[in-house]
Order: C-alpha cells, then sequence, then structure tokens
C-alpha cells in the first residue's frame, strides 16, 4: 500500500443528508488537508457555521450537465493525484412528481429516465471525467452510495422498480468501471455501499415501518463509510458492502 502524502477529498453530491455527514465526517480527520463538495444547492448554514473558519473545505455549486461536470474536473486538476478519499452521494428516490412504484401499472417512461439519470448515468459520467484526476501513485478509495435494493440476488419483496433497477444498473457500471481502473489506475479502490436506512429527506416518508434501532443517524453512517474507507484494500475489485462492512450478493 503506498503512503497517502498529500490527502484530499472530495464529496460530490455533497447537499443531501449523507453527504453533508460525510463532508463534516472527512473535516474531524484533520489528516486530511482538503474537502472539496460539490453541490446544486449552497452550503447550508449548518455546515458553514460548524466549518466556518476553516479553510479546509471549498465548496462549489454546480448543475449535473456533462459540461459542467467537466468543468469542476478542470478546476481541480492542479490536484491530481492527491485525492485519497472520494465519496459520490447522488440518489435520488422520489420528488413532487416521482413516488417509488408498488405496481406494474406505476411504472413510467419518464420517472424511470430521471431516476436512472441521477442514480446511474450521473455516477458513471464523474468516474470517466475523474479517471484523469484520480489515476497515479495515492492510494485512493471511491465510495460510491448504492442501496441494498439494488441486489438482484435480495429482491424478495419487488416494488420500487425505478430506485432498485437504477441502483442495480448502477452496481454493473461500478464492476465494470473496477474491471478497467485496475488496469488504468491501479491506486483507486472502488465501493459500493449501502448506508442502511438513514435519517435524511431521501427515506423520510418510509420511516414509518422502520423500526427506531434500525434508523440510522447520518453521523453513525458517515463513520462507518469513512472507517471502511480508511481500511479497505486497493485489490482491484469493487466491494458491494453495507455499514456494517458486510458484503451484499450482487
Ligand atoms: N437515506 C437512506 O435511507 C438511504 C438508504 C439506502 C441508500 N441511500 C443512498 O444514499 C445516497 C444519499 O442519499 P440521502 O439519504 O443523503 O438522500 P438526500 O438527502 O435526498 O440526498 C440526495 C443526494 O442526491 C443528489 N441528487 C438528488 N437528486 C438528484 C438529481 N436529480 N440529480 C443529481 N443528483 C441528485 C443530491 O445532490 P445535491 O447535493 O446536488 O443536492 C444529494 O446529494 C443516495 O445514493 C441514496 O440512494 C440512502
Amino acid at each position: 500500500m503506498s503512503q497517502e502524502q498529500h490527502r484530499n477529498a472530495l464529496v460530490l453530491g455533497a447537499g443531501g443528508g449523507l453527504g453533508q455527514a460525510i463532508v463534516a465526517q472527512l473535516l474531524t480527520d484533520t489528516s486530511i488537508d482538503r474537502v472539496i463538495a460539490v453541490s446544486r444547492n449552497a452550503q447550508t448554514e449548518d455546515l458553514s457555521s460548524h466549518w466556518m473558519s476553516s479553510n479546509r473545505l471549498t465548496w462549489i455549486t454546480s448543475e449535473y450537465t456533462e459540461p459542467a461536470m467537466s468543468e469542476i474536473v478542470a478546476q481541480l486538476m492542479p490536484l491530481a493525484g492527491t485525492l485519497s478519499r472520494v465519496c459520490i452521494c447522488h440518489g435520488l428516490l422520489h420528488n413532487d412528481s416521482i413516488w417509488p412504484e408498488k405496481r406494474l401499472e406505476d411504472i413510467s417512461g419518464d420517472a424511470l429516465h430521471e431516476i436512472f439519470h441521477a442514480n446511474t448515468v450521473i455516477p458513471s459520467l464523474w468516474f470517466k471525467l475523474l479517471y484523469r484526476l484520480l489515476a497515479g501513485k495515492q492510494r485512493c478509495v471511491v465510495a460510491t452510495l448504492s442501496a441494498r435494493v439494488g441486489s438482484i440476488g435480495d429482491n424478495r419483496v419487488g416494488g420500487w422498480y425505478a430506485y432498485r433497477a437504477s441502483k442495480s444498473a448502477l452496481n454493473m457500471m461500478l464492476k465494470t468501471i473496477a474491471v478497467e481502473y485496475a488496469r488504468r489506475a491501479k491506486n483507486v479502490k472502488l465501493i459500493s455501499f449501502h448506508p442502511g436506512t438513514t435519517d435524511t429527506a431521501l427515506s423520510k416518508p418510509f420511516q414509518a415501518s422502520v423500526h427506531k434501532d434500525s434508523l440510522f443517524s447520518t453521523v453513525f453512517v458517515a463513520e462507518r463509510l469513512t472507517g471502511i474507507m480508511d481500511r479497505a484494500e486497493v485489490d482491484g475489485q469493487l466491494s458491494y458492502v453495507d455499514w456494517d462492512g458486510k458484503t451484499i450478493p450482487w
């Protein structure tokens, strides 16, 4: 394992519940020089009041069109070879016009497109664009927020067609990217991470059916994730693991 000499971290889709907690957790690690966060939204007051005096956090506000993402990566090129942690947090389950499907009749082409775009297409584009920034000698761990419901083997209850399928497709993209990164960016370890049901806007409408011991805080999950990233071996493989570090079947 190579030394982690210049440790910088990047959080993409940083404005959500888990994204913000991961940014805050990375900032508590004083061996990380700088955390760069990218979101469609401005930094929240919570995060800025806590880290106002910190010049270690850079917050970039952007849309996720491919040209805009490309521009962000170009802006970050001076940091090439220094990133040791990357977290990709994008995820869409519901919004004003989309609700998880309960039955076949609920399937909508527009919703499938929108959910696949947020959950599968945008993370995949980041991997394409980030390759030049990440490849090098620095040990680098990239965690993408996936979900256990993306497991085909674990699908016993059905429903949630678009979200499930977009996370399964994300896993296949990540597995395929891992094969290529193992050849072209041997210093990078990829993780597909299931946080468990976590108290954020994404899970809010479904929390009533979750036992209180099974609903995690974002702080707990961010600590778990960064611990898993710290310990991960760079082995050219994609690991699909949960918050407890346990492997999930594909
Ligand atoms: N909470 C849970 O119980 C749970 C369970 C399993 C998996 N996950 C996964 O964990 C990740 C984080 O979710 P969260 O719970 O923190 O949810 P959240 O608070 O709703 O945050 C959603 C995140 O996704 C991004 N996003 C939302 N809509 C998008 C769109 N249309 N295009 C691009 N990006 C979009 C947001 O980025 P901006 O910063 O730009 O707003 C934000 O970072 C997701 O991948 C989710 O699927 C969550």
